[in-house]
Order: C-alpha cells, then structure tokens, then sequence
C-alpha cells in the first residue's frame, strides 16, 4: 500500500493503557497547528447499540477531538462485546474484513493531512486467524508510538512490546508514559521513563499526568487541549514525520 500521507499509529503495552487519550491529545495538537487530522479506531470492541447501529466511544472521542466527517472511516468494524475482536466476530457471527480497513484508512489518507490510528489492546491482538495488530501497523506502512503505563511493570511490559515491534519489521517512534502522577509518585514512576530509553534506545516522547474534566464516554477533553503539548515532544514527532509542518 503506497503511504500517500504520514501518519502514526498509536498502541500501547496492554489495554486501557490511554490510547484513545493519547491519540485525541495528539490530534488537538496538531490541528492547533492548522493540520487536518484524519482519525481511525479500525476495529473496535464493546460498543454500545444506538438504533439500528453501534457506536464506539473511543471513535467518537477521536472523532470529535480531530472534527472529523466521515463516521464509517473513522470507524469501520465494530463490535458489541467487550472481547478481543477475533472472539467478538465469532459470537457476532461477522468476519473482519482486512479489504475494508485498509480501503477506509486509504480514503483517509487522502482526505487529510495527516491519519492518527488507535490500535486495539496492544501489538499482539488478534483480529483474525494469523493477523494481528501488528500485521494491520504493517500493512498501513505506519511508525507506532508505544503508550505505557509509569509504574512497576512497564519496564517489562514496554520492553515486550518494542520487541515485539522490531522483530516485526515496525518502526517504533516513541514511547509516552501515561497517567503519570505528579503528586505521590513513586520511585519506579519516576526513574522508569530513564530506564526504558537507555534499554530500548526509543526516545521518550513525554509524559501525560492526569487530565482534569477528561471523560471519554461522555466525550470531555478537560484541559487535554491544553496539557498534552505542555508535556509531550509534538515536534519533536513532527520533525520525523512532517518536517514541513513545523
Ligand atoms: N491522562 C488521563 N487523564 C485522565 N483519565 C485518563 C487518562 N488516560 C486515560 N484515562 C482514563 O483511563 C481509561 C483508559 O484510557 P483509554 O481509554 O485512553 O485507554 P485505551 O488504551 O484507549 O483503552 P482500549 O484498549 O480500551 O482502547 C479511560 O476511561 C480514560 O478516561
Ligand atoms: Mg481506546
């Protein structure tokens, strides 16, 4: 598939980890910096019947955060079960149609400047027999950003995921450590982010502290418009990917 615009894919070391926070504040972040910013959840999980249809938070969140237009690109495969998409489609009785991603991540692609992507739990998901998250980053041509959690266990849970990145061919770009406490922290919150980059040799892209008035599920930012390119490296990531937006 040939990459017609840059773009980043956002997973992280395990679910619930902040993708979908990450992802929204680095798409307020460069729309403040006048870029049309596409969005995509590919296949999402756990969402919530509304009439005929089903509608997924995090894709909402997106979509909202990038204003964008186009509901079934942003989101093109959803599920109601809160499982992991290979299960899901199977109770669902439905297939996961890679053909259809990849189609609705091209018409993004040529609808904006730039397509922010939320994976699905981490690298290792499977959406379908012997495909993975980690196929899906790989067919979209996407550098990764891993989000990771501060404290004890990330060093592990990072590191398996850089691993697992490299050994597929990936491109990591960076790691952002989320829901980082600024008060009553501990020493592993604090020392973790120095470690992981003198192991991994990824660069730590910043640190994203708990957002006040940030709800997904009632789709509020809080100040994550504000906060997030306070404290994450947003040209430092541009400099790779779109030197001319700078
Ligand atoms: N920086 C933050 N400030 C406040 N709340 C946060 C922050 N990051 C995450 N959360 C909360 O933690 C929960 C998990 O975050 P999020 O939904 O972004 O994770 P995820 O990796 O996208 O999860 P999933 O694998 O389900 O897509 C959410 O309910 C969100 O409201
Ligand atoms: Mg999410």
């Amino acid at each position: 598939m040939a990459n017609l615009k840059p773009g980043i894919f956002i997973t992280s070391t395990d679910t619930g980890v902040g993708k979908t926070v990450i992802a929204a504040g680095l798409a307020l972040a460069l729309r403040a910096r006048g870029l049309k910013v596409g969005v995509m959840k590919p296949v999402a999980t756990g969402c919530l019947p509304e009439y005929e249809s089903l509608i997924s938070p995090d894709a909402v969140f997106l979509f909202e955060a990038a204003e964008n237009e186009y509901p079934a690109l942003t989101s093109p495969s959803r599920f109601r079960n809160p499982l992991s998409p290979n299960v899901a489609a199977v109770i669902e009785n439905r297939e996961i149609s890679i053909e259809k991603i990849s189609k609705a991540y091209r018409e993004l692609q040529k609808k904006y400047d730039f397509v922010i992507v939320e994976g699905i739990g981490g690298l290792l998901v499977p959406l379908k027999k012997d495909y993975y998250v980690a196929n899906l980053i790989r067919d979209f041509q996407l550098p990764m950003v891993v989000v990771a959690r501060p404290g004890l266990g990330t060093i592990n849970h990072t590191l398996l995921s850089v691993d697992a990145a490299i050994i597929r061919g990936l491109e990591v770009m960076g790691i952002i450590f989320n829901r980082m406490p600024t008060v009553n922290y501990t020493m592993a919150d604090i020392t973790n982010p120095k470690v992981i980059h003198e192991l991994t040799g990824v660069p730590v892209l910043g640190s994203l502290p708990d957002i006040e008035g940030l709800d997904i599920d009632a789709c509020q930012f809080g100040n994550l418009a504000e906060v997030f390119p306070e404290r994450i490296q947003v040209e430092k990531l541009l400099s790779h990917l779109m030197p001319s937006a700078l």
